[in-house]
């Protein structure tokens, strides 16, 4: 007989001296604590809930920067800015007026607002809109001096271009806020917001090359700030464009 086989009689006879015929067990059923590395048993996973993505919070602007307490503009600003003409009404976070001096003698004209406008609701706080702020200082210009805007006043997904429906419902707004500000000069910025505003579809070369008007209003043509961002050589060009509007100022 083995030694094991002994044992295991051994424990037997002892168990039947102490219990019995009948097998009994007081004791407890959990693992013991001193379980070994090769029999610990992985703990059970417990699934936790997925977690609740947090609504991105709309950022609150000061009003103040988009009208600058005029009341024309202020009045249109709450008239206007619950529009849901067009889809984008549904997916904006903010709805971009545009921001500066109501009276400006300057206004500049972007394409839509991006992603930090729309949390923001300013037009032209982002990248590109440090790049602007950089141009019109090179004029010795600051932004609450100058109005700017665009020709969406919300954001189209992914940054894609506007669509001619959103555009024909957008733009009468841009025209009456062009009207009650009354720049002497205009300046679109990128091939979009020139090309809409001036009902032509030029490239952009052929429509930097001249003066146009738009609504009897003399306005330039240069490249989108972002562009410029993407293509730093084209910024002395950029330059050149806007040295066309020191025949309206001195800067
Ligand atoms: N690009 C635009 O055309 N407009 C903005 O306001 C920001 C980025």
């Amino acid at each position: 007989m083995n030694e094991t086989f002994k044992d295991i009689q051994e424990y037997f006879n002892w168990y039947k001296t102490v219990y019995g015929d009948s097998l009994r067990f007081d004791g407890d059923l959990s693992l013991p604590e001193r379980t070994i590395a090769s029999e610990k048993v992985n703990p059970v996973k417990i699934a936790q809930p997925e977690p609740v993505a947090e609504p991105v919070k709309k950022l609150r602007f000061d009003e103040n920067l988009i009208h600058q307490n005029n009341l024309q503009l202020k009045k249109f600003y709450h008239e206007i800015n619950n529009c849901e003409k067009c889809a984008l009404g549904k997916t904006r976070q903010n709805f971009v007026f545009g921001m500066g001096n109501p009276t400006a003698d300057l206004m500049f004209i972007g394409e839509a607002p991006g992603q930090e406008e729309d949390l923001k609701g300013l037009p032209f706080v982002g990248r590109a809109g440090q790049l602007l702020d950089k141009m019109l200082f090179a004029m010795k210009l600051k932004r609450d001096e100058v109005y700017i805007a665009n020709i969406l006043k919300c954001r189209p997904p992914n940054n894609r271009d506007p669509l001619p429906d959103e555009v024909s419902k957008c733009e009468p707004y841009l025209k009456k806020q062009i009207e009650m500000i009354g720049p002497k000069v205009i300046v679109a910025l990128g091939r979009i917001s020139a090309q809409v505003l001036l009902k032509k579809s030029d490239p952009l070369s052929a429509l930097r090359r001249d003066t146009h008007y738009y609504e009897k209003i003399p306005f330039i043509v240069t490249y989108h700030p972002a562009a410029l961002l993407r293509n730093p050589r084209w910024k002395s060009n950029a330059w050149d464009d806007l040295q066309k509007l020191k025949s309206f100022f001195s800067f």
